[in-house]
């Protein structure tokens, strides 16, 4: 049975693929420096929402194809290492293109040249030749690929069974076992080159990213001429198969769109002006929001309810989310701000629903999730993502 060592195993794409790996036939652990997260991990429980998740941790611990570690020595009898870190950007907005490269390093005294090495952070493009350049170094000269993630979060356990493997690989070898492995998930593969397969990841993340952009843009021209864009987008949309993918108004946020449109900024010498005005929209929505609520309501004398903190609907994930951008603002405009959500559980600032219905004047729907959809209240209700079908004209 092959062994698969994940670094940053404890993490929303190193966890997902080490329990769906081990659910297919390889022995696999979650490296990962956290030790509270791998503490949970071990005690059986997920250390965030992922469906179908707890019961393939439960399943895969108890037939011991699974465990997490913080002990760099699992790799010494890895097969392949996958490497799954974080990458996000500075405060200054930089990616830090040795990030991954570092954690390497504190991989090499452990590993050996007949592993199948495998990049899979979304990265600044050129690390996997970096860390190539780096194993030669120190006489090691495995495989190394890089196979980029691109699942949604939350649906990850589904969409690796599903979605298609970009591999990318200068060797037949290190294409052939990278394949390997992924078609034991029951996925198609495609073979680029390195640079080739980091520039793929960057551009899908960056595409959705302008595409959202697109669409906050046309909700704020329209509102602004007093129009409800819902309406609009409906008309276009309607059995009109090329604007079918015309995404609907919203917070646009989380820990990969932003930041890799910023990491691809920086690739191309911040020569990326369409990037550069698809972050002025996404982020700048929060804003413009608070200064149509001080148009329509005397926000200093007023108690506003966030409903949803986490970065999209029916997730737990509060990583860049725009609703604490939204509550940040608020707090300096409006007399009080509540916030609320079902699924978030590491903000202890957060308060029932209930509560926040209760004691708040205005409700501003800062992440769609299903719970407010049939929402019964007689407080008015901003709602720029048309959750409960009235329009999203403010
Ligand atoms: N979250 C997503 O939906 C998604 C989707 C596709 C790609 N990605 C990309 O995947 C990568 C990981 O993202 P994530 O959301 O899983 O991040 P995460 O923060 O949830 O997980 C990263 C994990 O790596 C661990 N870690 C950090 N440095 C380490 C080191 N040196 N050695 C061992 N462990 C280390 C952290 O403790 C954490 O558990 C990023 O590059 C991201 O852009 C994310």
């Amino acid at each position: 049975m092959q062994k698969v060592v994940i670094v940053g195993g404890g993490g929303h794409v190193g966890l997902p693929l080490a329990l769906v790996l081990a659910d297919s036939g390889f022995q696999t652990v979650s490296l990962d420096i956290s030790t509270e997260t791998v503490e949970t991990i071990n005690s059986g429980k997920m250390p965030f929402a992922e469906v179908g998740a707890q019961e393939l941790l439960s399943k895969t611990l108890a037939d011991k194809s699974f465990f997490a570690s913080t002990d760099h020595k699992v790799i010494e009898s890895a097969d392949v290492l996958v490497v799954v870190i974080g990458t996000p950007v500075d405060e200054h907005l930089n990616p830090d293109p040795n990030a991954v490269v570092n954690a390497v390093s504190a991989c090499m005294p452990y590993m050996n040249s007949k592993q199948l090495i495998i990049l899979r952070s979304t990265v600044f493009p050129g690390v996997t030749e970096r860390v190539k350049s780096l194993l030669a170094t120190s006489n090691l000269f495995p495989e190394v690929t890089f196979c980029p993630e691109r699942i949604l979060e939350g649906h990850a356990l589904k969409e690796l069974r599903e979605l298609p493997q970009i591999i990318g690989a200068t060797s037949e070898s290190g294409a052939n076992q990278a394949s390997e492995l992924f078609e034991k998930l029951g996925v198609k593969t495609i073979i680029v080159m390195p640079e080739e397969a980091e520039l793929a990841k960057l551009f899908t993340n960056v595409w959705r990213y302008i595409k959202f952009a697109a669409a906050n843009q046309f909700w704020l021209m329209s509102n602004e001429a007093g129009l409800d864009f819902s309406r609009i987008r409906e008309a276009i949309s309607f059995e009109y198969p090329r604007a079918s993918d015309l995404p609907n108004a919203g917070f646009s946020a989380g820990p990969c769109l932003f930041k890799d449109t910023m990491q691809l900024a920086a690739f191309s010498n911040n020569n990326f002006a369409l990037g550069h005005s698809a972050m002025q929209v996404n982020e700048g929505l929060p804003l413009y929001l608070v200064s149509k609520l001080e148009e329509k309501f005397d926000l200093k004398n007023l108690t506003i309810g966030i409903l949803g903190a986490a970065f999209k609907g029916e997730s737990d994930d509060i990583r860049s989310s725009l609703s604490y951008k939204l509550k940040k603002i608020l707090q300096f405009r409006a007399r009080k701000v509540l916030m609320t959500d079902p699924y978030v559980s590491v903000d202890a600032k957060l308060i029932s629903l209930e509560e926040t219905i209760e004691k708040s004047d205005v409700l501003v729907i800062g992440a769609p999730h299903y719970a407010y959809k049939n929402l019964v209240t007689t407080k008015p209700i901003i709602d720029i993502w048309n959750l409960l079908g009235n329009g999203n004209l403010i």
